[in-house]
């Protein structure tokens, strides 16, 4: 190489210019009105549940069920993400392809360290799929576990030929969630845990392996709670308190399609203990709750393998089952949440599970905000409010994409709810679209208000992160003008701050 230092400043032009032009290229992709610019989708065709989130060597990686050849459901493969900071993500080829009339349904990674399994080069770590294989033909559908290992960071996998590693003959078994309990085994080396569905009989059934190949069952969870529904995409996650000092408690989050709170597709989740063999509901006021009160949040799983001390993450499915299919976008269907970091609180209101969104790094433009104050801005971005902890009558956050649509976020300490309403939003998109979504409200936790508003999406977090609500908008412009209002005719006392976000294309 050259130590001439013209030459080194004109290859340094050189290969940011050609940079600047890669992004460039990106970007163009990823500019159409409803395309989300701080939440992922995919570049083309559809997607659903996200699928084997994991940290592995300084890259967050996100799967996801993908149809590789159209813009609605079939074919189901495992389209592949990589980010190193949660946001900006890249879109790598197909991952696990569809393959002999098998489907890859939803399931996780995990990494192997150890190589427990044997699938690992010798003597290195390897990532290790496990997912729902599906098949059907006319004569039966069998789901059942599947292997498929990486050698190279996840770029290329191989199916176990092993394979199903579990499989009880059944057409309805799916969403194994893995991960590695380090006390677990009798002599207490640790083992891996799988909590499955059985969604017909809304169970979730924990299994344990020593070595990702041999199962076998410690207990079954459930029915309970909302069952009127499948239950899919379990996933038991062990949540710190939000204030330092407090034990850990364990998380069970449980699919359910239909017959969710909004109707259509949502997800409970059970505050509780894991003795290492069964997962114990609490009895505390707050055990069961509904991880999102928006219609648009589904499958969330939580991230293996993170760095020692992070708090545990969560993303899902920005989508609901009742209208997936018919949403206005292309040439792509189907976008992520953006993570939350988890915590749970317990105060005088009961126990709660608080999400806290990962968006930080995107903040650009800053400005604050008062009740009187004239707000108009692109999606996307970010508010954080912080309403008048005695306020009386319903108020709250009205955003007009023009002067006929806007999307109402409010809190009303009469009925007690929080309520987001989007009937007026823009494209009704199905009967089941137009509607307002509401959570209970507590007295007991403030009315503060976290939004990040996208093209196509408004996610709204309430009470400190105990109320989490999601939903998807079509509104007539990303332009919008953000006013506030109370019921009783007055402007409501607020406080906040207001920033422009940054595409991550
Ligand atoms: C949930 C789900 C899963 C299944 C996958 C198939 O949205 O039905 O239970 O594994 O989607 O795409």
């Amino acid at each position: 190489m050259s130590d001439d230092p013209a030459m080194i400043r004109s290859m340094v032009l050189l290969v940011a210019g050609f940079g600047a032009l890669l992004a460039g290229a990106q970007r163009a992709g990823y500019d159409q009105p409803y395309r989300p610019q701080v939440h992922f989708s995919p570049r083309e065709n559809w997607t659903n549940d996200p699928n084997g989130l994991v940290y592995f060597r300084g890259e967050y990686h996100l799967f996801f069920q993908y149809n590789p050849f159209g813009d609605v459901w079939g074919h189901m493969s495992w389209g592949h993400a990589v980010s190193t900071d949660l946001l900006h993500w890249r879109e790598l080829p197909v991952a696990i392809p569809e393959k002999a009339g098998e489907m890859v349904f939803t399931g996780s990674v995990v990494v192997d360290h150890a190589n427990s399994s044997g699938l690992c080069a010798a003597g290195t770590e390897c990532m290790v799929a496990v997912y729902t294989g599906y098949r059907k033909d006319e004569k039966r559908t069998l789901q059942n576990q599947n292997l498929a290992y990486s050698r190279d960071a996840g770029r290329t996998w191989t199916r176990y030929e092993g394979n199903p590693v579990l499989d009880l003959h059944m057409s309805d078994f799916r969403d194994p969630s893995v991960f590695w309990d380090e006390k677990g085994g009798s002599d207490k080396k640790g083992h891996w845990v799988m909590a499955v569905a059985l969604p017909l009989e809304h169970k979730v059934r924990l299994y344990r392996s020593p070595d990702l190949k041999q199962w076998t069952q410690m207990s079954e969870f459930g029915p309970m709670g909302a069952v009127s529904g499948d239950w899919e995409c379990p996933d038991l996650v062990r949540v710190p308190p939000e204030k330092k000092g407090g034990a850990e408690v364990w998380v069970m989050k449980v699919g359910l399609n239909p017959g969710a709170l909004q109707g259509g597709s949502g997800e409970q989740y059970f505050v509780g203990s894991f003795d290492g063999t069964r997962f114990n509901v609490g009895t505390e006021s707050g055990a069961h709750g509904w991880t999102n009160y928006g219609k648009d949040d589904y499958c969330a799983i939580s991230f293996n393998n993170l760095p020692a001390g992070a708090k545990p993450m969560l993303l899902g499915w920005m989508s609901n089952w009742q209208y997936a299919a018919k949403l206005p976008t292309s040439p792509w269907r189907g976008q992520m949440s953006v993570p939350r970091r988890l915590s749970y609180v317990r105060d005088a209101a009961g126990v709660a599970l608080r999400q806290e969104p990962v968006i930080a790094q995107l903040r650009g433009a800053h400005a604050g905000v008062v009740s009187a104050a004239e707000i108009v801005r692109e999606a996307p971005f970010e508010m954080v409010l912080h309403f008048d902890p005695k306020a009386q009558t319903a108020f709250g956050v009205k955003l007009y994409s023009d002067e006929e649509h806007w999307t109402e976020i409010g809190f009303d300490p009469v009925t007690r709810v929080f309520y987001m309403d989007r009937m007026h939003a823009g494209e009704a998109v199905a009967p089941e679209f137009p509607v307002k979504t509401d959570a209970p409200l507590s007295k007991d936790r403030l009315y503060d208000l976290h939004l990040i508003v996208d093209r196509s999406s408004v996610e709204a977090f309430a009470q400190d992160g105990t109320i989490a609500m999601t939903n998807l908008v079509f509104p007539r412009s990303p332009r919008t003008r953000v006013v506030f209002f109370a019921r009783d005719g007055e402007k409501p006392a607020v406080k906040g701050e207001v920033w422009t976000l940054r595409s991550i294309w």
